[in-house]
């Protein structure tokens, strides 16, 4: 991402902070995996939005219009013999010539400068909840300053960071449309491969490794843990054993996406191992890319977030009617929602810097207006449970389509369109590299 991006995000928050506010905001922390192994370090997202700083141990403050620099960085000190193990760190000098920081300390030194600095302001703009330690330094500076007297100034509101930082995640710039697209495209590859790779008595972990061979080749990671379900465990919705028998005759639904320069990509296909779907099988899988298709279609500005939402359940509702495993009249099943008994999750959510990106979904108790530059999924599913009362050929059957799609001034791109969803194309595509 470009230095600009970040320094146009910082003065975009500073703008709604105003004069007079400061935000605050702690890195991500190391989490132990076990003993002393840690898990991968990735940077918070909201950090990473503000700075591209990607180390943990650091405290980003905006101060808008403070003389002395409004873009304050603490952050690690440059060690040596932590660099042996460990490589290099910005330190502050980094900071400052690397990140554009106007002023850049040392992480420890946070207690000693950041309560001065708070002082001079009248709202401190921090979200509360997801950093304890550091939740508690913050209320001890403050409580520190009100036990001062004597003329110190204590700001006298506390205004939550994240609602103005998600309202500006929601908006996706060219430079992070770019980076979706790249982060589809990658995905998209690694659908294909995983697609023209199977055949039956593959383990399903032989599958992601498919992905992740293709991720890998890429140099980035998984945005999520691939879910990769054969038969029945395709009905479990976050399935990620991924460790049975891809057996011949059964679909396999794959919903596996990658992270690109902090963006993530989130498709799901379903196929048959075999490479031929059965009538039943393909009976339900028209009915879901009904609904998939009914759903984009819905999907422009000045629609509500969520119609595309009702145009997937109502594409779904008569399609499980048409098929008899719905019975009654349409409008009444939509209205008593007895399609959740197959279709229990939303058609949708953000996609971005998160998976399950920010933002919210409802203004003022209304659904969202969509508006150019947002960008999610479209995922609707159908998932048959094992009951008697429906037909053998139809149980233990589950199928989703997923498609990641920004909204434009004249609609939507889908993102990862080059993924075929047609059944026709997905048979020739299954197993097709022998
Ligand atoms: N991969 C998680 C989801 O589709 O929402
Ligand atoms: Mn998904
Ligand atoms: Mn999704």
């Amino acid at each position: 991402m470009n230095p600009r991006e970040f320094a146009r995000r910082r003065r975009a928050l500073m703008r709604m902070i105003g004069k007079g506010g400061v935000a605050i905001l702690p890195a991500a922390s190391i989490t132990i995996r076990n003993r002393d192994v840690e898990y991968p370090f990735r940077q918070d997202s909201d950090f990473q939005y503000l700075t591209g700083f990607a180390e943990p141990d650091a405290v980003v403050v905006l101060v808008p219009g403070r003389e002395q620099g409004e873009f304050l960085l603490f952050c690690r000190d440059r060690d040596p013999a932590r660099a042996l193990w460990d490589g290099p760190r910005a330190g502050p000098d980094g900071a400052v010539s690397d990140y554009a920081a106007d002023a850049a300390f040392p992480f420890n030194d946070v207690d000693e400068i950041l309560p001065d600095i708070i002082e001079q302001c009248d709202r401190v703009y921090y979200t509360m909840g997801l950093q304890t330690e550091f939740d508690a330094k913050l209320i001890s500076w403050v409580t520190e300053l009100r036990q001062r007297g004597g003329g110190t100034h204590t700001p006298d509101e506390f205004i939550a960071l994240d609602h103005l930082l998600h309202d500006l995640r929601l908006y996706k710039s060219r430079s992070e449309i770019s980076a979706l697209k790249k982060s589809a495209k990658i995905a998209v590859g690694a659908h294909r491969r995983a697609m023209t790779h199977c055949r039956p008595g593959m383990y399903e972990y032989e599958l992601e490794a498919e992905y992740i061979h293709e991720f890998r080749s890429h140099g980035v990671e998984c945005a999520y843990q691939p879910i990769v379900g054969g038969g029945a465990n395709g009905c479990t919705l976050h399935y990620i054993e991924n460790n049975k028998l891809l057996e011949d005759g059964d679909l396999v639904l794959a919903d596996v996406g990658c992270e690109y320069d902090y963006y993530a990509s989130d498709i799901t296909r379903t196929w048959p191992v075999n490479g031929q779907f059965s009538t039943a099988q393909r009976e339900l899988y028209e009915v879901v890319l009904e609904a998939h298709d009914a759903a984009i279609a819905k999907l422009e500005p000045g629609r509500h977030w969520n119609e595309p939402h009702d145009a997937a359940v109502r594409a779904i509702t008569r399609g499980l009617q048409q098929l008899g495993l719905l019975k009654g009249n349409l409008k009444t099943l939509i209205k008593e929602g007895k399609y959740r008994k197959f279709f229990m999750h939303r058609t949708g959510h953000w996609l971005g810097m998160d998976v399950h990106d920010v933002g919210d979904y409802k203004v003022s108790d209304q659904w969202r207006l969509l508006e150019p530059g947002m960008v999610m999924t479209v995922e609707p599913g159908i998932y048959v449970p094992d009951l008697r009362s429906i037909p053998k050929r139809y149980r233990n059957t589950g199928i989703r389509i997923e498609d990641d799609v920004l909204v434009t001034r004249a609609g939507n791109e889908v993102l990862t369109a080059a993924l075929p969803v047609d059944p026709d194309e997905i048979e020739a595509l299954a197993g097709s590299a022998g």
